[in-house]
Parts: structure tokens; sequence; C-alpha cells
């Protein structure tokens, strides 16, 4: 349901906030120990953390803006920067490394012109490497949202992201 939301966001548009917002906080009841399931409500709603939802999370349970940013940025399953509708995740571990995941990743990089991080201009895509995911004997690994692709060779993993640049040119022509 959260990615529905996220989904249905024009790639380019500005989320509405305040408007998401007061949606999910009628899921809560204001109370400060309810800061850490707001912050992930938020995140998957949009992905990341905006500036002003954290500001809408500090007025809504009370706490200051320090104690909210301080506490979002403590934890590493948050963001704060806008993601692709895609995340593609490329295990850096010693087993997918060993298989070639460094060559994997480059061939991504250059074929996204995206390094680790940063969302691609059409708001697609955005590159995350992983230590490791836990399933060393499909290595290399490469994880596309929730779906997991093992055994993956550069030709495999360009061919994937063609599907589905050309899936999401279909949607939007
Ligand atoms: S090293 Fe890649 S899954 Fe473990």
């Amino acid at each position: 349901m959260e990615q529905a939301i996220y989904q249905e966001l024009p790639v380019g548009s500005g989320p509405d906030i305040e408007g998401l917002f007061n949606e999910i906080s009628k899921g809560f009841k204001g109370k400060p120990d309810e800061l850490i399931p707001m912050l992930q409500r938020v995140q998957r709603a949009l992905g990341f953390l905006p500036e002003q939802a954290l500001l809408e999370i500090a007025r809504h349970t009370g706490l200051s803006a320090a104690r909210v940013f301080g506490t979002a940025t403590f934890y590493a399953q948050f963001r704060f920067q806008p993601v692709g509708k895609y995340i593609i995740r490329v295990c850096r571990g010693t087993a997918c490394h060993v298989k070639g995941s460094y060559r994997l990743l480059e061939t991504i990089e250059d074929y996204l012109q995206a390094t680790p991080g940063q969302m691609t201009p059409d708001g697609l895509f955005t590159i995350e490497t992983v230590a490791c995911f836990g399933c060393c004997a499909l290595a290399p690994i490469m994880v596309v949202n929730d779906s997991v692709y093992g055994s993956l060779n550069r030709s495999k993993a360009l061919k994937l992201l063609d599907e589905i640049r050309g899936r999401e040119a279909g949607v939007h022509s």
C-alpha cells in the first residue's frame, strides 16, 4: 500500500508532504516513543525522509527538531535523498566480489550514468551497494526492489535494466 503512494507520484513532481503526513499521522497517537515507527512509515511512503516531513514528525510527537533529526541520521536505514522507483542493490561482499560484482557495478553505473546513492535524472533508478545479502551461493547478486537476481553477469543485468526502461517507456507513452 505504501509503495502505491510513492509510485503514483509523477516523475519530477514534488510530493505533497503535508497531505501525506496528515494521512500517516492518523495511525499514530503523537507519542514520543512513536518516533521510529513514524520515520519508517514516512520513508515507506516517500522512499526517503524530506526535511519537511522530519519537522512535521517533530511537531506531531512534541519532540525537538534536533532530536528527530539526530535520531533519523543515527540509523543507517533512513535516507535523506529521493530514490528512484527502482532501487538497484549490488552486493559488494567477498563472495560476490570474487565472482565479479565490481565489474557488474561498473557496468550498471556506466549504463545508468549514476553512482551509488544517486538517482537517475528520469527518477527511475537509484544504485546502492550492500555488504552481503546472505545468499552468497548465488553470487554475484543484484536485488531490484524486492526481486533477487543471482548468478548475474553484465549482459543479463543490462538486459534486465533495458526491460525495466522499456516497460516504463510503455507506461508513460
Ligand atoms: S557476498 Fe554477496 S550475497 Fe554474500
